[in-house]
């Protein structure tokens, strides 16, 4: 490891530190995935779900607009549909993770399919950062359920 890279470690491990006190922006321990946003032009199917600072490690928020929960844990942050994949109905939260009010489907914390009459888990959405820390939901790219990304901090380089 040469002198650059090891000052860039150190960096990194300060600023990390640094933003402990903070939301999802602080959990680049681990491995990063630098998560790139198309240019503006491109943009229309993307919906801005807030800030990195909105989202506190441990949470789960529910947005309204355009319903989908928002996962910051330990693995970084991932959003999931609230549209239960049987007719479409809002899940509501419950004591095993979501349970839909229509027909009765029950899905884990992480929208994976516990019981009928949908046949599929809730379905996960692609996150991007911009280099503002805003997050943008891209609404026409599905993820396998339990796909997170860890934002990239400003000015870190990447190994
Ligand atoms: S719409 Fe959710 S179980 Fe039917």
């Amino acid at each position: 490891m040469g002198d650059e890279e090891k000052k860039s470690r150190r960096d990194f491990l300060q600023r990390a530190s640094l933003l402990v006190a903070g939301g999802c922006g602080a959990l680049a321990a681990v491995e990063v995935v630098v998560a790139s946003l198309p240019p503006a032009a491109a943009r229309r199917d993307y919906f801005s779900v807030g800030h990195l600072a909105d989202f506190r490690h441990g949470t789960l928020t529910f947005l309204p607009q355009p319903e989908v929960f928002v996962l910051c844990d330990d693995r970084g942050l991932g959003a999931f549909s609230a549209r239960c994949t049987h007719l479409g109905c809002t899940v509501r939260r419950s004591s095993q993770g979501f349970q839909c009010p229509c027909h009765g489907a029950r899905y884990d914390e992480q929208g994976r399919l516990l019981a009928g009459p949908a046949t599929r888990d809730l379905d996960w959405f692609a996150l991007h950062i911009d280099a503002d820390g805003g997050v943008w939901l891209d609404r026409r790219r599905r993820v396998p359920a339990g796909t997170m990304i860890l934002p990239e901090l400003p000015g870190v380089k990447q190994s």
